[in-house]
């Protein structure tokens, strides 16, 4: 299973003093030296992390492939097209929320979504839908013409961590997810089910799988064990542990959390 490292987060830390420090770019040579098999920014509408500039070295310079998350917004679409990644992942984009909330819906912006994906597949690019685990939503993934769909991890993330993290005795708990355990336990289960069935689904319906959002070290290795995904992109929890062991080692540990996981799923 590959691992794609989001590395919007080193652009993130940037951005808190709005200086030239740490440069993204500096990540690319590190992630593939620790076992990275992709690099993955998002170019977002607002600028928040990841500026033009920046998606510009990341296409030029990476050692591995690149995959940019972007919305469907037209503008984007063509700035996306000319800098020519090898993959975009199209995303909903508000600019109000902290990260991407939920999937896409592609049944609602079927046509828009269409026509991104013929204007980058023009382009020699390959096209990613980030949805949720819904298999009429999958059905239209495919007759738009994805080559892949990346399920969202975001919901099983937030149970997993309600139920075997300190979260809820913190500020951040998830109000809607402050259940019993066995509720939690059974929405876990539910959220895996759904997961592992879209995968099987959407691989009959010719796309690749892919899977992220708020996968770490400690849920990752479920996911990993599912079959028929084929990669997985993870940023947040990476960085974060780099505070503390730094990047090349935190990459290498995830890729060996998913090797394992992998090897005997
Ligand atoms: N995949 C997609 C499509 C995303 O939008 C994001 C967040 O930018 C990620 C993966 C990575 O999520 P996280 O930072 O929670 O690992």
């Amino acid at each position: 299973m590959k691992l794609g490292v989001n590395i919007d987060h080193i652009a993130v830390l940037r951005e808190a003093r709005k200086i030239n420090d740490p440069d993204p770019i500096q990540a690319l040579g590190v992630a593939k030296l620790a076992g990275a098999d992709q690099i993955t920014i998002h170019l977002r509408e607002d600028r928040r992390h990841i500026n033009d500039f920046d998606a510009k070295r990341v296409v030029e310079l990476s050692p591995l492939p690149v995959n940019i998350e972007c919305s469907i917004d037209e503008e984007i679409i063509e700035i996306i097209s000319s800098l020519k990644p090898h993959r975009a992942t199209l995303v909903p984009e508000k600019r109000e929320e902290v990260t991407t909330e939920g999937g896409l819906d592609v049944i609602e912006k079927f046509d828009k979504i269409e026509q991104a994906i013929q204007k980058l597949h023009k382009n020699e690019i390959d096209v990613s839908l980030f949805i949720d685990p819904n298999f009429e939503i999958i059905s239209a993934c495919a007759e738009a013409g994805a080559d892949m769909v990346e399920l969202h991890t975001g919901e099983y993330a937030n149970i997993y961590a309600m139920l075997y993290s300190n979260l809820p005795h913190t500020p951040h708990s998830i109000k809607e997810l402050e259940l019993s355990r066995k509720e939690l336990r059974e929405k876990l289960f539910q959220s895996l089910s759904e997961l592992e069935n879209s995968a099987l689904y959407g691989s009959r319906a010719g796309l690749l799988i892919a899977a992220g959002h708020g996968l770490n070290y400690q849920n990752v290795t479920t996911i990993a064990t599912l079959p028929n995904i084929v990669e997985l992109n993870i940023g947040q929890s990476i960085i974060a542990r780099s505070v503390w062991v730094g990047f090349e080692q935190a990459v290498r540990e995830m890729k060996v959390l998913i090797d394992e996981a992998c090897y005997s799923g």
